[in-house]
């Protein structure tokens, strides 16, 4: 084990918090609130962020889409950079808070902001960003990653900076109640997936990191189990406070990560529109089955410590548990799921990789092009 962690962002959890905001942004600011496509005029969150910032100078950029683009958000650098916004925040799911992260980079970087994602420029300093979250999933409200998408060219690409954490997150998850089904199933998938990129590698012996992810893992089956309470305040609360801590750098600080899942996943939703946990189903349990001897060990461990199971072929039976958690909350793990022709996947999603030069991925950087080509070839 040998890490610096340093998670900066302030927490602010429960339900009314969203109040809060109006102490944690300096009077003095001038606030851009970025937005998605409206959910929040229609739930009561955009006006209590009016009554908070009422003694603030602010104004508003909507439109920002599920799987940000570039194209949209350069639009508010343009506005940010004209207009001398010193203060951003993002009030929606992963995609706007993404998305605020990149407006709070681009604005301070003189050239074409792509360049971050295509990693031609390195970010040093962003404008502060504060996150009001509305959908539990992607824990974006507390750490340093953003992922954006380029329409024209159907690429989905990352950049991470400690620059971009946000300075706090608002996590109510009142906020959640008039999130729909396919949302909380994906935020649930979502949380998952990421305990698992930074967990089913090689055991580590690390205690705290592999403790607590278990335990996170378990809260998440649990969850899954109690589906049909959603709609309780309890349910709520966990998923969201859970899918937080999933990706907030505690558990991954110091292990293996394997991100081999989310890039290909990231392809599928570059390439046919998939929402980003739809991805993360659908290629999981195919890799963990292809690349099992890898696995092996720790899926074991996983089936004992998060499935309570005994006897043979743990490691297998570990993953045909994921797989049913995933279809339990009504998420499709196979191509005739999302109406995908396999040739198609083959050839697209393998170019697109090979175009991005991710030839070699997985913990072992042993996930090559042919190993890919064995995971889509599963997924059917
Ligand atoms: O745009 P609005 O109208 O707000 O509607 C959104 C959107 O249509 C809606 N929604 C959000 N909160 C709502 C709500 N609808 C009703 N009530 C509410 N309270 O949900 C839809 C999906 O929102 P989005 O933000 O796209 O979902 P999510 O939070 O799952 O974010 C996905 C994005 O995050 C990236 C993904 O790749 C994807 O682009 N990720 C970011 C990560 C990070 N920064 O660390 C890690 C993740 O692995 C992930 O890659
Ligand atoms: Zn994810």
């Amino acid at each position: 084990m040998q890490f610096a962690f340093h998670n900066p962002t302030k927490i602010q959890f429960g339900r009314g918090q969203i109040a809060s905001i109006s102490r944690l942004i300096p009077q003095d600011a001038k606030v851009l609130v970025l937005y998605g496509g409206g959910s929040i005029k229609s739930n009561g969150v955009y006006d209590q962020v009016s009554a908070a910032l009422k003694d603030h100078q602010w104004e508003a950029f909507g439109g920002i889409e599920p799987n940000p683009t570039v194209e949209t958000l350069d639009k508010a650098v343009a506005r940010v950079k004209a207009e001398g916004f010193t203060f951003l925040l993002g009030v929606g799911g992963g995609s706007v808070v993404d998305g605020t992260k990149y407006v709070a980079a681009a604005s301070l970087y003189e050239g074409y902001g792509w360049d971050i994602l295509a990693g031609k420029h390195k970010v040093t300093e962003a404008l502060p960003v504060g996150a009001i979250l509305t959908l539990p999933a992607t824990g974006s409200e507390s750490n340093a990653a953003a992922v954006i998408s380029r329409t024209a060219t159907a690429e989905k690409r990352s950049f991470l900076a400690p620059a971009v954490y946000p300075a706090f997150a608002v996590l109510d998850p009142d906020t959640m109640t008039s999130l729909p089904d396919r949302q909380l199933a994906n935020g649930l998938v979502d949380a998952f997936v990421h305990v698992c990129e930074q967990y089913l590698t090689v055991p580590t012996g690390a205690m705290v990191q592999e403790g607590f992810a278990e335990a996170l893992l378990r809260n998440l089956v649990v969850l899954a189990s109690q589906y049909e309470q959603r709609h309780t305040l309890e349910w709520r609360e966990n998923l969201m406070w859970t899918a937080n801590q999933a990706l907030n750098g505690l558990i991954g600080a110091g292990v293996p990560h394997d991100w081999a899942t989310h890039a290909i996943g990231h392809e599928f939703t570059a390439l046919y529109g998939l929402d980003h946990a739809q991805t993360l189903a659908l290629v999981q349990p195919a890799l963990l089955r292809v690349c099992f001897e890898s696995k092996q060990a720790k899926l074991n461990q996983m089936g004992h410590n998060v499935f309570g199971l005994e006897g043979d072929n743990v490691g297998h039976r570990t993953i045909d548990i994921i797989e049913n958690l995933y279809r339990s909350v009504g998420m499709g793990t196979r191509l005739g799921d999302y109406q995908l022709d396999k040739d198609d996947v083959l050839l697209q999603v393998m170019t697109a990789l090979e175009g991005h030069g991710m030839t070699r991925l997985g913990h072992q950087r042993d996930v090559d092009l042919n190993t890919v080509d064995a995971i889509l070839r599963r997924t059917q």
